[in-house]
């Protein structure tokens, strides 16, 4: 079988684009650490609630001035349901499920993240904008995942 001198250009040209994308991939996460942010922490569901620091939901201040918001979406609520941050400060969220698959984004942000029951969500995030900010679950998590929200306060 004789194949077109086009057809193989086309060939080779689409095996490069493939490997082109493949090595930006593999630099990208090899050189410059990218990764996902719901990275591959793990947690029992059963011991969100009781047994881990998931417990007690709260917002502390770490020694090197991060601010770290200790979180947990459930239906149907977030908490701690309001969140009080400094201006133009790292934020660390920290946020895990006790139930079933959430969303936790923060309008108007590009913090947008998938909360899964069995693993930790960790990103941090300055806020450079003083001022109140609605925070939604946008995937769906039952009956009442409409009124599944909280607040953000930037202070
Ligand atoms: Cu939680 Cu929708």
């Amino acid at each position: 079988m004789k194949v077109h001198i086009y057809e193989k250009l086309w060939i080779v040209g689409a095996a490069l684009m493939i490997a082109g994308f493949l090595g930006a991939m593999a630099y990208a996460a090899g050189r410059h650490a990218v990764h996902p942010p719901s990275h591959i922490e793990t947690i029992d569901p059963l011991t969100v609630r009781t047994g881990s620091e998931f417990a007690a939901p709260e917002i502390r201040t770490l020694e090197d001035g991060t601010v770290e918001v200790i979180g947990v979406a459930e239906m149907f609520q977030f908490r701690p349901s309001t969140i009080r941050v400094p201006v133009d400060t790292p934020v660390k969220f920290r946020m895990t499920s006790p139930d079933v698959l959430h969303g936790f984004q923060i309008a108007m942000t590009n913090v947008n993240v998938m909360i899964v029951p069995g693993y930790v969500s960790e990103m941090t995030v300055s806020f450079p904008r003083k001022g109140e900010y609605l925070i939604l679950c946008n995937e769906y998590c039952g009956l009442s995942h409409h009124l599944m929200y909280g607040r953000l306060v930037v202070e």
